[in-house]
């Protein structure tokens, strides 16, 4: 890749009117939400082999810090070493077996097995035993904790609970690059919920996989995206994928520049980092309104650019460096899913996460859904707006940010419907190619076990 602004790639890619949609199936089958034995195979090919995100780095970024990632009944603690660098372990004392780390993340000197008080130092090797007398000649050498890859990225700590597993780098791919220039590893959590939802874990990524429930869903949103197939953008590669509508509602009836301007306004209240923009933007609009107000805008520039701009200048003098990013990425979100759970919307200065893995109960019909935003913030303020989690309890007693909310209320409802045991198939629309691809990707995996 050698241009310097890699999003280009993504504003280049495949129109949805481009495509052939003989790639993917478009009917697909519905016992992937519903049955256990779907359930248990994608256990074993999905979850037992893939990356996933364990937390964010400013999580476990002193030496001895350590925090716990649970997949299933599996449970693995990554610690940052005296040398800086993060480890994985299984964990599990290698005496009899006991639990090391306990829930959330903590900071210790050593890692010491309560049941027994055997230690190992922060590299996972076996320190000592208490009693050697009553021990008995050991191997130390042999008894190190079971390491598990782990890596970093964008700020996120990733882990694979295949200790065979290819580089984080090898398999997310271009994502790097692409991602880089939004600089997400200075960005500072300002959202952090988690709570069980009564639906499959596809049914949260297939949701945020497609913009075609826009107008059953979040109408509010029509005011800035039209779902268009020449504008919207869908690129694969590898097992992951990137879309993006843009935010720009042109070549509709009775839709003019104060219309739009009047959606750009509304952004807020989904993409909340744009109010951030919204006073210099209005600055910018009144400059080409002449004394009766009325807008008269150059050729070339329309209230989509007029965001992009604002945005750049309102990021750029609060000191993030945005140059690598191109106009678009100003404006517009970029939704990228990174396989299996991994899905974010991300504009210059602002990422929402989400995180989607299967209920520890194995219920099929339920998941536990994790969401997270990320602002760029100033160096004073990035304290003070630090969110910590939130496990919602009971459930259903937190209130997300509109669209989040929309979103949280309709999946356990299209749950209920896939239970249904005559609906063997659902139909795919078009715009959903997102869906389809994801779904090839899982039935790929799935089919690598018996
Ligand atoms: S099980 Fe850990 S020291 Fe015995
Ligand atoms: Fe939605």
């Amino acid at each position: 890749m050698t241009t310097t602004r890699p999003g280009e790639w993504v504003d280049t890619a495949m129109g949805l009117a481009d495509f052939t949609f003989t790639e993917y199936p478009m009917r697909i089958t519905t016992d992937r939400y519903t049955s256990p034995e779907f359930a248990a195979r994608e256990r074993a090919a999905i979850w037992m082999r893939t990356w996933q995100v364990a937390g964010r780095s400013d999580d476990v970024a002193a030496v001895g810090d350590w925090m716990e990632y649970r997949i299933y009944d599996q449970s693995y603690v990554v610690v940052r070493g005296t040398d800086g660098v993060l480890r994985g372990f299984v964990n599990a004392c290698r005496h009899r077996g006991n639990q090391l780390c306990a829930g959330g993340k903590g900071n210790a000197p050593r890692l010491v097995c309560p049941y027994h008080l055997w230690a190992f130092n922060l590299d996972g090797t076996l320190r000592s035993v208490s009693r050697p007398d009553l021990v008995g000649p050991i191997d130390k050498a042999e008894l190190g904790l079971h390491t598990v890859p782990v890596d970093e990225f964008a700020g996120f700590v990733w882990i694979n609970p295949d200790p065979d597993a290819a580089p984080l780098a090898e398999y997310l791919g271009p994502a790097m690059e692409m991602l880089a220039p939004y600089r997400l590893e200075e960005m500072t959590t300002v959202m952090n919920v988690r709570e069980a939802v009564d639906c499959n874990w596809k049914v949260v990524i297939d949701a945020f996989t497609e913009g075609y429930h826009i107008e059953g869903i979040h109408p509010e949103l029509l005011k800035v995206i039209v779902i268009d197939p020449t504008q919207n953008r869908f690129q694969s590669f590898g097992d992951h994928a990137v879309a993006v509508a843009p935010f720009e509602v042109a070549g509709v009836d009775g839709f003019g520049p104060e219309q739009q301007l009047d959606g750009i306004r509304a952004l807020p209240d989904t993409f909340p980092g744009v109010a951030e923009v919204l006073p210099t933007f209005e600055t910018m609009v009144d400059a080409h309104r002449d004394a009766d107000g009325v807008l008269h805008l150059p050729d070339g520039v329309t209230p989509r650019t007029i965001l992009q701009e604002a945005t750049r200048e309102v990021y750029t003098a609060k000191g993030l460096d945005v140059s690598g990013l191109t106009d678009s990425q100003m404006s517009d979100n970029q939704g990228w899913l990174l396989f299996p759970n991994f899905f974010m919307t991300v504009r210059a200065g602002e990422g929402h996460v989400i995180l989607a893995v299967p209920h520890p109960d194995g219920d099929p019909n339920r998941c536990i859904w994790h969401v997270i935003s990320y602002f760029w913030l100033p160096g004073e303020l990035r304290e003070p707006f630090r969110a910590e989690l939130v496990e919602v309890d009971p459930p259903g007693s937190h209130q997300y940010f509109l669209a989040l909310e929309q979103d949280y209320v309709q999946m356990p409802r299209q749950q209920a419907g896939l239970r249904n045991t005559r609906l063997d198939h659902i139909h795919l629309a078009r715009e959903e190619i997102g869906i389809a691809r994801f779904q090839s990707v899982v039935d790929r995996y799935v089919a690598s076990v018996d």
